[in-house]
């Protein structure tokens, strides 16, 4: 059952896939609305090839390939220079912390330290919290008749949620997220490093507050890691902790701004999503694999290798681009489709794959399922404003930067 469609199948425009992907660039704010088409013509033709962008990358966007990149870290180290997470904040990459693009034992230990917080259970018992801080947020709107729900939504929520995984109180919460939106949303580099430091000032109080009085959230666990043998460094906890509420923030809120673009454009899709839990949950997952809200993160080769049959050395840089390993043609037969009856026989890489494969995953599906549920009762009628320009994004992070919309008011 095919309940909605997407884009159009990627046309393939004629142009030799290799010069596609040799003036690609994912940072690239003019590709957003066509990337995928793109993607796909390069990943048709050749799945593993070289750009003569950003400095020189390998671009990888087939499937098998990408996740043979993922799982294989003996070869492709998870650090990388200028592509991947830091690119988020792309003059700021100091601010990369030290999991996300680390490798091997130091990876694993950080890793094992912080699983305990995001299980399925930990996840489940944030709901109560997640509907709470949407139906605030909604109240505010609802006097409203228009509104941009990108900036007065999506990116509302998951800061305050991640904020509570962490162990901030309510108040410190407003702070938090005020700080990192601040940091995250700086348009020059004078503006990011005063942002930043005034955010990274704000975090190391807490940081020693939780040193001092450690609690059973996530700061204190982390305050109180032992890494390679050693305590964790004050600069080390204020990366992580970076880390954290942007992994936990971006991509909620821009998967959330997205997936409220797919139904505000599919009425069925949407009437169903709103009646039924199970259908909600396919939705939140096929968004994933569709749209995957982290498109694309980088690798480093570390040894004489080949991927895809392309021979590589060390040093070269890899972009693995999760979204078009999801719309494959030699995996699933109808990629650039929207469908909520996906067999799952092939595991979608909108998580990631191998062994940093997203820890946040369980919370941010229940996040978005919450997210949404409220919206769409909270906010009758709504629609996008006739005319208003969705402006959508693509880089690290695909999603939503304007998402102007109209309701009926109450
Ligand atoms: C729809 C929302 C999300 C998507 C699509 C997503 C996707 C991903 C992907 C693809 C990766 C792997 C990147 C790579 O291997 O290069 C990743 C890693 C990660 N994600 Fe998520 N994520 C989401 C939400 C979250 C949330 C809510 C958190 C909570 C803090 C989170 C925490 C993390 C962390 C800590 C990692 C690094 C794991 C590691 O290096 O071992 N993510 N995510």
């Amino acid at each position: 059952m095919v309940l909605q469609t997407g884009g159009a199948a990627a046309q393939d425009s004629g142009t030799d896939p290799r010069d596609l992907a040799w003036s690609f660039s994912h940072l690239d704010p003019a590709i957003a609305e066509t990337a995928y088409d793109t993607l796909g013509a390069i990943r048709r033709g050749c799945p593993v090839a070289r750009s003569g962008e950003l400095d020189g990358f390998v671009l990888v966007t087939g499937y098998d390939e990408i996740r043979e990149a993922a799982r294989a870290s003996d070869r492709f180290s998870a650090h990388v220079d200028g592509l991947g997470a830091a690119a988020v904040v792309t003059e700021m990459r100091e601010a990369v912390a030290p999991m996300f693009e680390t490798d091997e034992e130091h990876h694993h230990q950080w890793r094992r330290l912080l699983q305990d917080f995001f299980t399925p259970a930990v996840a489940a018992e944030q709901e109560q919290y997640v509907r709470a801080v949407c139906r605030e947020v909604l109240q505010e709107l609802i006097p409203r008749s228009e509104a941009d729900l990108a900036e007065a939504y999506t990116q509302q929520v998951p800061p305050l949620v991640i904020g509570r995984v962490l162990g901030f109180t309510e108040l410190e919460r407003a702070w938090l997220s005020e700080h990192a939106r601040a940091f995250y949303g700086a348009e020059t580099l004078t503006e990011a490093r005063q942002a930043g430091q005034i955010y990274a000032d704000f975090l190391l109080e807490h940081i020693h507050e939780s040193r001092a009085h450690p609690n059973r959230d996530l700061l204190s666990q982390m305050v109180f890691s032992e890494v390679d043998g050693r305590a964790a460094r004050d600069d080390e906890l204020v990366k992580m902790t970076m880390l954290m509420v942007a992994a936990g923030h971006l991509t909620t809120a821009d998967a959330c701004a997205t997936a409220i673009l797919v139904l505000l454009e599919n009425p069925v899709l949407r009437e169903l999503v709103a009646a039924e839990a199970a259908a909600l949950e396919a939705f939140v997952e096929e968004l994933v694999r569709y749209e995957p809200a982290v498109a694309a993160t980088g690798r480093t080769v570390t040894t004489e290798t080949e991927l895809g049959g392309v021979p590589l050395s060390p040093g070269d840089r890899l972009l693995l681009a999760w979204g078009s390993a999801n719309r494959d043609e030699r995996v699933f037969a109808d990629g650039d489709v929207f469908r909520l009856d996906r067999d799952g026989a092939a595991p979608h890489l909108g998580w990631g794959a191998g062994e940093h494969r997203c820890l946040g995953r369980h919370l941010a599906r229940v996040e978005l399922r919450v997210m949404l549920t409220e919206l769409l009762r909270a906010l009758p009628g709504l629609r996008l404003q006739s005319g208003a320009a969705v402006r959508r994004t693509f880089g690290v992070i695909r999603g939503v930067a304007a998402l102007p919309v109209q309701w009926e008011r109450r």
